[in-house]
């Protein structure tokens, strides 16, 4: 009998393969008639699980130079793994797959100091299985989402993790803060989509506050100043933020242009207070 192999994955099929909250993938049929002309190199300061950089390569003008960047050191280190040490990464996933239990999983949860590779695969297997894919960390920075309940909750998909690797073997991954994008994204032909941690548009709508680096009013101001030299440069910038009054303050400066984009919240623990918001998707161009 003969067994063909299964066809390898190209670069149409990669998608984000972490979950991740705030991630964009809902949204992209909106912005996607708000994506830019013309451009070559494409620059993502706040990565997360980076939906729409996955998209972009089955678009018509996938990025010949990508450049994704992110604070989390975590985050970072997968990427970096799944890009230059996939095999191990897999096997690693494919053990924990086997074992997964609830004792299992906090056990994993609370070890610590692991090299790159392992620290790489623990990520994966928590994000599937912890509760909703948050990701949270206690004042000492370690990661304190319980498991979630899942029947099914794919740890290792092989297919999605080759895809991937496949298109990040042609990006830079750093980890660094947002401002940083102002030393490489220097002229008309870099495209900087931003999406950073929402502005609050409630006192209790911002999980984010339970991560090690808030990211407050003064962040927000830092990072529309940041935007401001980028469109002074001739970058295209896009970003997305919350619909609210200080952002729409924030960004009352004729070079930015203000866009609705009507989202479905569904990070709130309380299902009443999960529906239709609007957003807002800010561009330069
Ligand atoms: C809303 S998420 C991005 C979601 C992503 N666009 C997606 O589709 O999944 C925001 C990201 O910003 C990162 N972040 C928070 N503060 C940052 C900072 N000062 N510089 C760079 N990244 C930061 C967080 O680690 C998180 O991954």
């Amino acid at each position: 009998m003969v067994v063909s192999a299964p066809p390898k994955p190209t670069s149409t099929d990669a998608r984000p393969f972490l979950k991740w909250a705030g991630g964009k993938t809902k949204l992209l049929p909106q912005y996607q008639p708000c994506l830019p002309q013309r451009w070559s190199r494409y620059h993502e300061p706040f990565l997360g699980g980076g939906a729409l950089f996955f998209r972009l390569q089955s678009g018509e003008n996938p990025p010949a130079v990508a450049r994704l960047t992110d604070v989390n050191p975590e985050l970072i280190n997968v990427y970096r793994c799944v890009r230059d040490r996939l095999g191990p990464v897999i096997a690693l996933l494919e053990l924990h797959q086997l074992r997964h239990s609830k004792d299992y999983y906090y056990d994993l949860r609370s070890q610590h100091e692991l090299p790159p590779v392992e620290r790489a695969a623990r990520f994966i297997y928590l994000n599937k299985t912890c509760f909703n894919g948050l990701y949270r960390e206690n004042r000492k920075g370690r990661f304190n989402v319980p498991m979630g309940s899942y029947k099914n909750p794919g740890i290792c998909n092989i297919e999605m993790l080759t895809a991937a690797s496949e298109v990040l073997q042609r990006c830079e991954i750093e980890q660094e803060d947002f401002t940083h994008v102002l030393d490489h994204a220097k002229g008309k032909r870099d495209f900087v989509y931003l999406d950073p941690p929402y502005f609050p548009i409630s006192a209790t709508s911002n999980f984010t506050s339970y991560s090690r680096d808030a990211f407050g009013a003064e962040q927000h101001e830092q990072l529309r100043d940041v935007c401001l030299k980028l469109a002074k440069r001739g970058v295209k910038v896009m970003l997305s933020n919350s619909n609210c009054e200080f952002v729409r303050e924030l960004y009352d400066d004729s070079v930015f242009e203000l866009q609705e984009i009507t989202a479905a919240r569904s990070i709130n623990s309380k299902a009443k207070n999960r529906g239709k918001i609007t957003e807002l998707l800010i561009t330069t161009y």
